[in-house]
């Protein structure tokens, strides 16, 4: 049988859909660059641990089985990517259950993956976080920088993106976040002291897209991600408030020994995304350094907002005491 003619098969591939694979996309920010792809024409296939849960939610896309904690070797890896050009990880926990520990989930099974991408000849994009360092005394953390170790190791075209805390519909760590900052009360830890470049997921989602569209990897290996804005913890539940309500709260120090005690209740407990790990990148810039956002998404990344509620506009100069006063100005809402 005559071999296939390689010009011929890159000429069919640039003719058809390109193929995404999306561990993870049925999560927060899954679901957000499954959007984004299949809106630019992606043919999207889903990597979930139970797909025949989430098939009548994608009658787009194809639904494999994928269970990190079981595809801890390269080989494992060859049936999910076959008929793939692209995958896109997205899949991470906030706690350990029985069986899935953070280091299979953040670090073994994306070094395999890695290999197997390198291996394949497909391009993989890996959902990080910022502010990961050496020595933080948090396996949560720790597994997800070894993890971007396995993947620059891996040899192959890959990108390791590191998105700042996530606003939008859906998420974990949002909802908790929009739920306190409609709390007249609200306990600020005095470390807390990290700027955040919040952003909105459906940004993440278009970046996902436009990296997943590129030739090639390289020009983006590290691609850290944030809105254009610089919060600090305190100020961003205030504006979060702000949109919700239109009053202020009453902000009270808490100590950081009472912090990060209750990281380690919520840990312990499997409360609330407050989990130690957590605590530890409260205390640190979590500020993209460049950020590329604006430059995949060819535009300025979308202000942060609740849904339906006009943006608040400040004036400079304009004092807040109370209720959102005769100097603040609406915008009409966006998207
Ligand atoms: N949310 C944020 O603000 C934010 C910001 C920066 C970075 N990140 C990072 O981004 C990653 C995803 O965050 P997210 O907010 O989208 O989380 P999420 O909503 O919990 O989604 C994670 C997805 O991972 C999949 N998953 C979980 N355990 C798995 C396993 N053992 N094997 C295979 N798949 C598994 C799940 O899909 P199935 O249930 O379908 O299996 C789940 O939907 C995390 O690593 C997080 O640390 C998040």
């Amino acid at each position: 049988m005559p071999l296939p003619d390689p010009a011929d098969s890159s000429q069919n591939a640039s003719a058809r859909a390109l193929r995404v694979l999306v561990l993870g996309g049925t999560g927060f920010i899954g679901r957000h660059a499954v959007a984004a792809l299949h809106a630019s024409g992606t043919q999207v296939s889903i990597g979930s641990r139970h797909p025949e849960r989430h098939e009548s939610n994608y009658p787009f896309a194809v639904l494999r089985l994928a269970r990190f904690e079981q595809l801890l070797h390269p080989d494992a890896w060859a049936p999910l990517l076959k008929d793939v050009d692209v995958v896109v990880n997205c899949v991470g926990i906030l706690r350990q259950r029985p069986n899935e520990s953070y280091d299979d989930v953040h670090h073994r099974a994306p070094a395999a993956l890695a290999v197997a991408c390198a291996g394949a000849g497909i391009k993989l994009i890996h959902t990080s976080a910022l502010a990961l360092h050496e020595g933080a005394q948090s396996r949560f953390l720790s597994s997800k920088l070894l993890g971007e170790y396995a993947i620059e190791a891996s040899g192959g075209d890959y990108a390791i993106v590191r998105p700042s805390l996530l606003d939008g519909e859906g998420g974990f760590g949002a909802r908790w976040l929009r739920g306190l900052s409609r709390s007249p009360i609200q306990f600020i830890p005095r470390g807390a002291r990290g700027g955040i470049a919040a952003m909105a997921a459906t940004d993440l989602g278009q970046a996902f897209a436009a990296l997943a569209a590129l030739p090639s990897l390289a020009s983006h290996r590290e691609v850290e991600l944030g809105g254009t804005r610089r919060y600090g913890y305190a100020e961003y539940l205030r504006e979060l408030r702000a949109d919700y309500t239109g009053t202020r709260a009453l902000q009270i120090p808490l100590p950081n020994w009472a912090a990060r005690l209750g990281a380690h209740v919520c840990d312990a407990l499997h409360f609330s995304p407050f989990s130690y790990g957590h605590w530890i990148l409260l205390q640190r810039d979590n500020m993209p350094s460049p950020n590329r956002l604006p430059e995949l998404l060819g535009r300025e990344p979308l202000p942060i907002r609740s849904p339906g509620a006009p943006t608040i506009r400040r004036r400079p100069g304009a004092v807040h005491a109370g209720k959102i006063g005769p100097h603040d100005l609406p915008d009409t809402p966006a998207g």
